[in-house]
């Protein structure tokens, strides 16, 4: 079955901008996975097709109408009642693997584009919307946002990539960093490929890498080691527990 993506935004020719490309863009020609916009102005019911308004309270920008953005979700809720929707803004829960291996998972996802200063917040009492966002820096719409996550969830679809790459190594499935990659030349201004690595030694490649993974991880993002502690760690092969013990 296609997984299905619903994309509801202000700006529907960004769509599906890097995404017809290469992986993404072949997977949907052999049809995987399809793409489709909703135009959110659609629904608005003025003569000047206005979906947003001046801020209560008052301050700088204009904030989306939840009665608006609402219309524009029913639509996509009654073509696609399983599908999760998700809005992208700066508000949201922080995307990671784990989410993006549930959507990939499912059947598809719509994705409401927030733009402006933000979403009136009552659409997210009023309507079953999982606020999401990519990263903790304010982009100048969610369309961008929503492109990052398609894009993170079709490579995931079977199909897509090949048996190679089947992704448990990657960076962030076992809670680490990837380890670091190298390829020919063999050296390159001097600096040689690690020894181990032509070794031929799978056990001791391997050990390398795990040791590679932890090192750069403890490095570069100690909030990773932090979140997911000992329990990344697999007990030591064949041991017991002490309750075990006879
Ligand atoms: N819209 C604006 N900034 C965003 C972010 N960081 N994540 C998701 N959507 C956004």
């Amino acid at each position: 079955m296609t997984w299905a993506a619903t994309v509801l935004t202000l700006y529907p020719e960004m769509f599906p901008g890097p995404l017809g490309l290469s992986l993404a863009g072949r997977a949907m020609a052999q049809e995987i996975w399809s793409l489709d916009t909703v135009q959110i102005r659609d629904f608005a019911t003025d003569r000047h097709r206005s979906v947003d308004d001046t801020p209560a309270g008052g301050g700088a920008g204009m904030v989306m109408r939840a009665d608006i953005l609402a219309a524009a979700v029913d639509c996509v809720l009654e073509r696609r009642p399983g599908a999760p929707i998700l809005a992208m803004t700066p508000r949201g829960r922080p995307l990671d693997q784990a989410l993006v291996r549930d959507l990939a998972a499912g059947s598809g996802v719509s994705i409401l584009c927030g733009r402006f200063e933000g979403i009136d917040e009552r659409l997210f009492e009023g309507r079953p919307i999982l606020p999401v966002s990519i990263g903790d820096y304010v982009l100048s719409g969610g369309e961008v946002a929503a492109l990052t996550l398609l894009d993170a969830c079709v490579r995931l679809l079977p199909g897509v990539m090949g048996a190679a790459s089947s992704g448990d190594d990657e960076s962030f499935e076992q809670g680490l960093l990837e380890y670091p990659h190298y390829t020919r030349p063999l050296i390159w201004e001097g600096r040689r490929i690690p020894e181990v690595l032509r070794s031929g030694d799978h056990a001791k490649i391997a050990a390398w890498r795990a040791s590679r993974a932890a090192e750069d991880t403890r490095l570069r993002r100690p909030d990773l080691i932090a979140r997911h502690g000992d329990a990344r760690r697999p007990p030591p092969s064949g041991a017991r527990h002490e309750e075990e013990s006879d």
